[in-house]
């Protein structure tokens, strides 16, 4: 069955389950939590809820250490929840997709218990295993992503097991055809109950380079992110999960690859070659990095951004498609980070880079809390940090390698720490911003009082409606779905100006990303058009115009 194309069309809203909405007080969002927002989510407008994994699992990782794929996790709730959950949405017309985390597993899943009882075992090859070195060194330099070596001791075979991420994840062998058809046959079993696609997590890292040799040396130790992303046969093992599971259901797929680049997004993508719908890249979260990566505190610079997100937009144009993202559960959160978290600027600026972001071609990904502008947070102490990224990377760069002060790594975790957006969804302004009657697994952000859902719906003027606009343009103006991108002055450090064209058409995108007002020179003639959507007092097209700080203005014109 030839797939259809709804998903070019539509809007996804990230939930992650754990810090959405907590329905029986214990401190955890949970899948009934979610069922009672389902209401607020069709008011908002998306059409596509996205689930952060809700799957059983000893949660070392919040979910994306998955013990059991046919099981849902206690603390969420049952499958007859997630079987309600999932006729509600249909009913609303919200379509579900669900979290596929198969690069990995959990040390605790069946599978790998097995697999390191013995090295006979039959599913001793559904993980890597190996030996040391003749010299008793670990079998290659590589580093796990979670700090530490990417191997973990097992004494009972005397050998060692791949992790990319923490000890408690053990990586799957996907060269193994036996593994392959164990999770084609479960991602069958989730698209038989109706489910409309799946996410799948880090899913370019599913072929190795063979012979696992070492990698570049950086920050002390071997870098395998060139050796484990887009390998030797991903693509074959793409094609053949597209062959034999995706391309029988009317689905929509979105691969996160980290270390992606345009051309080989393409090869995921393009639709002759039969792998998936679209992939998260991830080059416009790397322009503030630092020495130390994320954990160096930097600023970004607007011409990077725009260079970054414009060689996407006109690169993904003859075949393949772009998934639209500022936020999810692994980034901090975009008006602190791009925009400005003031009290003054908060809701200008998350507008602001709405527009940006909404009119732009491609999937936009809504994630929990942004629609009210939710921002990060800073807690002083360490021990109010969940995230085992967070605490991983602070023992190692802190406490044993003494790279980075105390204060230095609090002010890397306070700009890009996880944690920044798995704080409670914020719905009002009673204790523990109304998501539990409990205490929450993690705290809330103190700005629970002024950043709310309840006072957002009570304004018309908030950001929550703002979005709601955004949104509903993209169902009514087809040049934002389909209209050709262009950049206008590529060098003007303080406005992102673009145009989209579709036939007649002409959308002009303009974005102040400063506190001060800007004035802007354009050779476009745009003086029929109309100010489809800004975030300030309508003000018509002229050639010399001055933005206010933070403003956004779309125009739009049918023809010349
Ligand atoms: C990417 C996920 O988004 C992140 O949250 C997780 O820690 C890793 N993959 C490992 O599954």
């Amino acid at each position: 069955m030839k797939q259809t194309q709804w998903w070019k069309k539509s809007v996804v809203y990230q939930i992650y389950p754990r810090s959405f909405c907590d329905s029986n007080g214990d401190g955890i969002g949970d899948l009934k939590g979610i069922i009672s927002k389902l209401d607020y989510l069709k008011t908002l407008g998306v059409d596509v809820l996205w689930l952060c994994p809700i799957y059983q699992s000893p949660n070392d990782d919040n979910g994306y250490d998955i013990s059991d794929y046919q099981v849902i996790m206690k603390e969420f709730g049952t499958m007859d929840d997630f079987d309600e959950l999932l006729a509600q949405s249909h009913t609303r017309g919200l379509r579900i997709v669900m979290d596929l985390v198969v690069n990995h597993s959990s040390d605790e899943h069946r599978w790998f218990v097995e697999s390191r009882q013995s090295k006979d075992n039959p599913y001793r090859d559904y993980y890597i295993w190996q030996e040391s070195k003749a010299d008793g060194s670990l079998p290659n330099n590589w580093g796990s992503w979670f700090s530490g070596p990417a191997w973990e001791y097992d004494s009972t075979t005397d050998s060692y097991y791949l992790h990319i991420f923490s000890r408690k994840q053990p990586d799957l062998n996907w060269d193994n055809p036996r593994l392959r058809d164990e999770i084609f046959t479960m991602m069958r079993w989730w698209l038989d109950k109706g489910i409309d696609g799946f996410r799948m997590d880090v899913i370019n890292l599913i072929s190795k380079t063979e012979g696992l040799p070492d990698g570049p040396i950086v920050n002390g130790s071997g870098d395998l992110s060139p050796l484990v992303c887009n390998g030797p046969h991903v693509h074959d093992y793409l094609k053949e999960m597209n062959a034999k599971v995706l391309s029988h259901y009317d689905i929509m797929t979105v691969g996160e690859t980290p270390n992606v680049d345009v051309e080989t997004a393409h090869l995921y993508t393009d639709e002759d070659r039969h792998e998936l719908n679209m992939v998260f890249q991830f080059e416009h979260m790397g322009i503030d990095m630092g020495p130390y990566g994320k954990w160096t505190d930097r600023r970004f610079a607007l011409k990077d951004l725009k260079e970054v997100l414009s060689k996407w937009q006109t690169g993904m144009v003859s075949s393949g498609w772009n998934s639209l993202y500022w936020n999810n559960h692994d980034q901090p959160r975009v008006i602190s980070r791009f925009g400005c978290d003031s009290k003054q600027w908060r809701e200008k600026s998350g507008k602001m880079l709405a527009t940006l972001l909404h009119m732009m071609k491609g999937t936009p990904y809504i994630y929990q809390g942004e629609e009210i502008g939710m921002t990060n947070v800073a807690f002083d102490k360490l021990e109010d940090y969940r995230d085992i990224e967070i605490l991983n990377a602070y023992h190692d760069l802190v406490t044993t390698r003494h790279l980075l002060s105390h204060e230095e790594m609090m002010r890397g975790i306070h700009s890009k720490g996880r944690d920044n957006a798995r704080t409670p969804m914020q719905w009002n302004d009673q204790p523990q911003a109304g998501f539990t009657t409990g205490t929450p697994w993690i705290k809330v952000n103190p700005n629970y009082v002024d950043i709310n859902a309840k006072k957002a719906l009570a304004n018309t003027h908030s950001i929550f409606y703002y979005y709601q606009k955004l949104i509903a343009l993209r169902k009514s103006y087809d040049i934002i779905i389909d209209g050709d991108y262009q950049l206008l002055l590529p060098d003007d450090e303080h406005l992102f100006v673009y145009k989209r064209c579709l036939d007649k058409q002409e959308l002009l995108v303009i974005c102040n990303f400063t506190d001060q007002p800007q004035t802007v020179c354009l050779n476009e003639e745009m003086e029929n058009s109309i100010l489809l959507i800004s975030n300030d007092e309508p003000t018509a097209f002229s050639k010399e115009m001055t933005l206010r700080p933070y403003e956004a203005r779309v125009y739009y014109q049918k023809a010349k």
